[in-house]
């Protein structure tokens, strides 16, 4: 029921652990499931994302979906990384069964909270980037429908 790229994420996840003074981290979980991820991110004097890692306690598909974010925002400006949405994250990987969506949510949550966290230290807006929530479970109302 899972692609291949989500097994050999699941498998071999990309970035995993911490950067020690990162430009931006964010933490988002899902009291629902009780899963938790934590972005960093290093974002250099150009607003370019140098580095990415990831922490995840949660479910196989957790685990990929922030092992493929953290590899699509790498190299990308701060407006960049706003377009990876999980949709973004779930096509890279070749898609989720539906009950596997909410996990992608996570991914996507995760950066926006790490985005905002570098946005708040550094007294900047990020255009078009909202506050993000601690607990994605208020968002994902009817999400799987729309899948
Ligand atoms: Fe909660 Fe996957 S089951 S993030």
């Amino acid at each position: 029921m899972y692609s291949e790229k989500v097994m050999d994420h699941f498998n071999n996840p990309r970035n995993v652990g911490e950067i020690k003074d990162a430009s931006g981290v964010g933490t988002v979980g899902n009291a629902k499931c009780g899963d938790i991820m934590r972005m960093y991110l290093d974002i250099d004097d150009n607003g370019i994302i140098q580095d990415c890692k990831f922490k995840t306690f949660g479910c196989g598909a957790a685990v990929a979906t922030s092992s493929m974010a953290t590899e699509l925002v790498k190299g990308k400006t701060v407006q960049e990384a706003l377009q990876v949405t999980n949709k973004a994250v779930m096509e890279a990987l070749d898609g989720l069964p539906p009950v596997k969506v909410h996990c992608s949510l996570l991914a996507e949550e995760a950066i926006h909270a790490a985005l905002w966290d570098y946005a708040e230290k550094h007294h900047i807006k990020i255009e078009g980037l909202e506050k993000p929530v601690n607990d994605i479970s208020e968002k994902e109302e009817g999400i799987e429908e729309e899948y």
